[in-house]
């Protein structure tokens, strides 16, 4: 994946089922996706914004929900594995 490009659009690219209503405006927590738990190291922490959407979400989960909205693709990331959640709401 190319750098400095957020995981909803490269999921959406190929063809995963990443809703993202709000296109990236954090207003909709329809792009959230669980990372895997050794991978939790890797991202920068959730800003309080999308922490507060993360509360929207389908059974988040405190330590691994994500909005893949709000994160870009960077060298750290090599490696990292993401599952979509049973339902987004
Ligand atoms: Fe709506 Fe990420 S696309 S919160």
């Amino acid at each position: 994946a190319p750098a400095g490009e957020r995981l909803l659009d490269i999921a959406q690219a190929e063809g995963q089922p990443l809703e993202g209503t709000c296109e990236g405006q954090m207003a909709c927590s329809t792009c959230h996706v669980l990372v895997r738990a050794a991978d939790l190291a890797k991202l920068p922490a959730p800003s309080p914004h999308e922490e507060d959407m993360l509360d929207f979400a389908w059974q988040p989960d405190p330590l691994r929900s994500r909005l893949t909205c709000q994160l870009r693709v960077t060298g750290d990331l090599d490696g990292l594995v993401v599952t979509m959640p049973e339902r987004q709401i």
